[in-house]
């Protein structure tokens, strides 16, 4: 049994202009320790998936299908069930930190709350072991800045403040949703240097949530690929990058910086699809190379092949990846 089990999971929001189906029929699984990248353009539905798990999708969100953790069905658990697995058992890092800390409240504050709620540690305790944890994600000062407000943080500490806030409860799976977008590129990779090792330390699963396929190769085992709210291919990190067999996949890999001057990036062509209306064929085609007439009219089912991928497209394997 799988430790995170998702099986056609679907997110539709109410508009005005009509349905946006934002995750279409996503599934897959996560095994306890393992490192999942999820990856795709801005867009592509990954953070209403990650939403959608613990239950914190907008007012007009809906979520349907199977979310099993541990065997257990949670999703669309009432919000009582589901506090209980938030931050405790499934934790999540989100794109943005200042929409996820209480302005108003000193970090002390905001981290003991977790703790006395999910442990039942005293407030002393519970104060001392936020200290722990900021020194963990190397906070310098822990001991006095713990009772800073997240504005008296830099972009990058406040990052850090996200991630110990994440983890301290020692989750068994964390979600991190773009966790360095916001920071720039030295910052980021420190950053993905300490959830590294934070990782390998406390041993939990972790879900990395990203537009950049480079990030994911430095930390993932395995990557799922997402477009239009579906998945595109689903791979092993090393073979996806040898040998990417979607045309999608293909198109995100050959935008990614090269170090070597003679080889250039090429960014992929159009713009991301309007989700709103239920998806016909398949989403990529206004943007493919490979297109057909039956693209257009039916979504290739998502077939598996080789050692642990998938792909969907109804171009052969070969005539892709040649
Ligand atoms: N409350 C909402 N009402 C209507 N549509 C929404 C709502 N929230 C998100 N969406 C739409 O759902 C789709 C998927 O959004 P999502 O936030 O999952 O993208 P993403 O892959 O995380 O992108 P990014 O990389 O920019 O964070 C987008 O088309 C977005 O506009
Ligand atoms: S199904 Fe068709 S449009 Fe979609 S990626 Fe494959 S070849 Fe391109
Ligand atoms: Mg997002």
């Amino acid at each position: 049994m799988a430790l995170l089990d998702v099986r056609d999971l679907n997110v539709r929001f109410a508009t005005q202009e009509g349905a946006v189906h934002a995750v279409n029929g996503v599934s897959f699984a996560l095994e306890a320790g393992e490192t999942l990248g999820i990856v795709g353009e801005s867009g592509s539905g990954k953070s209403q998936l990650a939403f959608s798990i613990l239950g914190l999708l907008a007012a007009n969100g809906r979520a349907s299908g199977s979310v099993a953790f541990e065997g257990r069905e949670i999703l669309n658990l009432p919000e009582t069930q589901l506090n209980k697995i938030r931050a405790d058992r499934i934790a999540m890092v989100f794109q943005d930190p200042m929409t996820a800390l209480n302005p108003y409240m000193r970090i002390s504050d905001q981290m003991a709350e977790t703790l006395m709620q999910h442990k039942g540690l005293s407030k002393r305790d519970a104060v001392a072991q936020a200290v722990v944890m900021l020194d963990a994600v190397k906070i310098p000062d822990a001991k006095n800045r713990v009772r800073l407000f997240p504005h008296e943080f830099s972009g990058g500490m406040r990052q850090r403040v996200m991630i110990a806030m994440a983890l301290l409860c020692k989750p068994d799976v964390l979600i991190a949703d773009e966790p360095t977008t916001a920071l720039d590129v030295t910052v980021q990779a420190q950053i993905m240097d300490l959830l590294g090792e934070l990782r390998r330390e406390l041993g939990m699963a972790t879900v990395l949530i990203t537009h950049d396929l480079g990030v994911v190769a430095g930390f993932c085992e395995r990557a799922i690929v997402m477009y239009g709210g579906q998945v595109m291919e689903q791979s092993p990190i090393d073979p996806l990058f040898a040998q990417p067999t979607h045309p999608y996949t293909r198109g995100l890999l050959a935008a990614l910086p090269r170090l070597d001057a003679n080889s250039t990036m090429t960014p992929i062509r159009g713009n991301p699809p309007n989700m709103t209306g239920a998806p016909t064929g398949c989403p990529f085609c206004p943007r493919c190379d490979f297109v057909e007439d039956i693209c257009a009219v039916k979504m290739p089912p998502l077939t598996t092949f080789g050692a642990g991928r998938a792909r969907a497209c109804h171009r052969p394997i070969e005539e892709v990846a040649a």
